[in-house]
């Protein structure tokens, strides 16, 4: 049998299978069921800015302001009467899964600015998180901001996240970024441990009928597999950080390419929240079959071996990819 041993933000693991963010961490026993099948840590779902955030002003509304008056820009937040608890709900549920899981437990926190929210970082870390993943989620709308702006304060968000604890951190990142390589080594020199890639985008749709903006969530497929991968496989080597990919794994055949790219772990959240943990055992099984056929030792010996430096044709990986793309498109006779 093969080694699927690996190592994710100083974290030993027993095998490269993580449970990415997702609902699935609300509840103890999916998580437990997903421990028993076989995953070898979990990411919890994330406390966002913005409910942190809600919990204060809702306290200075009851202090100072009565019950009419509301703060409105938080209005579009869904189901405000619950997210009042969050905070401390989440907490409670880091302490929970602890105490229910063996796994490393990474407890994951959503934002974009500076300020007092940051400090749930630590509370996160001493309600007992073997990690923290910290998602970078921001829509730029406004022509005036300019790029470097923007990543300069993501850069000291993670300064000041990591200076808050003393656990691990990764930085869950979106892939619409001029210059990735650059902002990916800002934020390892900014403190991150390690980097997610990527942040999955929910675009609205509209609804032609009513006129209105629709949101919906679907789950990912195994094709979205292909712009982490591209993008973990350039990074592999120049950027001194652990690699998490996420978007697409579903099948063991995502997992290889996860860690052959340079990725440490391989993230799920579509395929466990369809199939729950029925999916893992089948999972580990097949990579041990594969390896063994094709006479990996280990996953160690795997990871990177598809990066853009390892493979004969680095350019593979850049602007001549797109053009020999193109041009293998064969027209109808
Ligand atoms: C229902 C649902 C909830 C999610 N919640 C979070 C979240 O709270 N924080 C986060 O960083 N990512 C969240 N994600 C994103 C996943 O962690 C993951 O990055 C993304 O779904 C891509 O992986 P997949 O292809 O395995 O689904 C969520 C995904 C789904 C489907």
């Amino acid at each position: 049998m093969a080694d699927l041993s690996t190592t994710y933000l100083g974290l030993q693991l027993k095998n490269p299978i993580v449970a990415s963010s997702s609902p699935l961490s609300k509840h103890v026993e999916r998580a437990r069921k997903l421990e028993e099948a076989g995953i070898s840590a979990i990411v919890m779902y994330s406390l966002f800015e913005e409910q942190i955030i809600h919990e204060s002003l809702e306290l200075d509304h009851y202090l100072t302001q009565g019950t009419d008056t509301y703060p409105e820009a938080l209005s579009y937040l869904p189901d405000t009467g619950s997210y009042s608890l969050a905070p401390d709900r989440y907490l409670e549920q880091v302490s929970a899964l602890k105490k229910a899981l063996k796994i490393p437990v990474i407890g994951s926190l959503n934002g974009v600015s500076k300020g007092g929210w940051t400090r749930y970082a630590r509370r996160i870390q001493e309600a007992g998180a073997d990690a923290l993943e910290l998602n970078l989620y921001y829509m730029v709308t406004d022509p005036e901001l300019k790029s470097e702006d923007v990543e300069s304060a993501q850069v000291d968000l993670v300064a000041e996240v990591k200076s808050a604890i003393t656990i691990p951190l990764a930085v869950k990142l979106s892939p619409y970024i001029t210059s990735l390589p650059n902002f990916a080594s800002r934020l390892v020199q900014a403190g991150a441990d390690g980097l997610v890639l990527f942040n999955r985008f929910y675009q609205p749709d509209f609804d032609l009928n009513e006129l209105e903006i629709v949101h919906s969530l679907d789950l990912s497929t195994p094709i979205e597999i292909r712009l982490p991968l591209r993008w973990i496989s350039i990074l592999y080597g120049k950027v001194n950080a652990d690699f998490a990919l996420t978007s697409g794994v579903h099948t063991t055949k995502e997992v290889l390419k996860s860690m052959m790219a340079g990725a440490k772990v391989a993230m799920m959240a579509s395929s466990f929240l369809q199939n729950g943990e029925r999916a893992v055992a089948g999972l580990l099984n097949e990579m041990n079959w594969w390896m063994d056929t094709h006479e990996y030792e280990s996953i160690k010996q795997m990871q990177g071996s598809m990066s853009q430096r390892a493979v004969r044709e680095p350019a593979a990986f850049e602007r001549a990819n797109y053009m020999k793309v193109l041009s293998s498109w064969r027209d109808l006779p």
